[in-house]
């Protein structure tokens, strides 16, 4: 299924915003955990009265975060498969940028399940592994990507300790299918898939190369490999009846 391509970044903030700000609970602050949260938060929720929990392995970007912007209320040093929090404690989970990193990621999506108050949101964003730079990422080693984000994405940091980019897996459970069946089966509704180009988005001579590159892959894949965008973010709801 196609995703709906939101336009720009100003569109998907508006967006994640009015979700989360509809969990806002009357009279406590909303609870959201930020899961692979690294060294800088996207979202800005100034109407919003929440407390941010960030919970990430790298020590090292968490510390740095605090350092450059200390909007962390509480923070939690683990592993997402492995770290131990307690059932039904979160309004909203968001992760983005995460699971692309990690194996056996239904071990991870159990534990947001878990962590999960019945009705909270799980928001989702995540390379498609589908997609013509899916594709690409998956077939290329980690040094090409630490090129690729020093001379494509103009981030001299990259591959530096605390810094982007992070060794990828993509784990086949991470498919657009896969997750949709994982979530039917274990108390989670999709409510929504948006799609977001975040490669292609500049007008230079290098970009206009990239853009016909990626044309013809997917041109090449005949159509399986999408190239118009390379996110997805879904919006999944945890049912209220499913209360672990
Ligand atoms: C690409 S960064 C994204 C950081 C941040 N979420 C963002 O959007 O800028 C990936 C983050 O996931 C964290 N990470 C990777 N595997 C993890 C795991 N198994 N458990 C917890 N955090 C993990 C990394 O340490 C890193 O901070």
């Amino acid at each position: 299924m196609s995703p709906e391509i939101v336009s720009d970044t100003t569109e998907e903030k508006a967006i994640l915003t009015r979700c989360i700000a509809s969990k806002a609970p009357i009279g406590r602050p909303l609870q959201i955990l930020e899961a692979g949260c690294g060294n800088k938060w996207q979202l800005k929720l100034s109407d919003i009265n929440y407390t941010l929990t960030g919970v990430d392995v790298d020590k090292e970007a968490v510390d740095l975060r605090q350092r450059q912007h200390n909007d962390l209320h509480e923070v939690i040093i683990g592993d997402l498969r492995t770290v131990e929090m307690p059932a039904q404690s979160y309004d909203v989970i968001y992760t983005a940028y995460v699971l692309e990193h990690v194996g056996n990621i239904e071990r991870v999506l159990d534990n947001f399940q878990t962590w999960l108050k019945p009705g909270g949101l799980l928001i989702i964003k995540v390379p498609d592994r589908d997609t013509v730079y899916g594709f690409m990422a998956r077939m290329t080693p980690h040094w090409v990507h630490i090129w690729y984000y020093r001379l494509i994405k103009g981030n001299k940091n990259a591959g530096k300790p605390g810094y982007l980019p992070y060794p990828t897996v993509y784990d086949p459970a991470l498919g657009q299918q896969a997750l949709r069946r994982f979530c039917r089966h274990n108390g989670l509704a999709v409510k929504a898939i948006f799609g977001k180009n975040n490669y292609l988005r500049k007008r230079s001579f290098r970009d206009r190369v990239i853009r016909i590159f990626v044309q013809l892959m997917s041109l090449f894949s005949f159509g399986r490999l999408a190239w118009h965008y390379n996110d997805l973010i879904y919006i999944i709801e945890k049912n209220r009846e499913n209360s672990d």
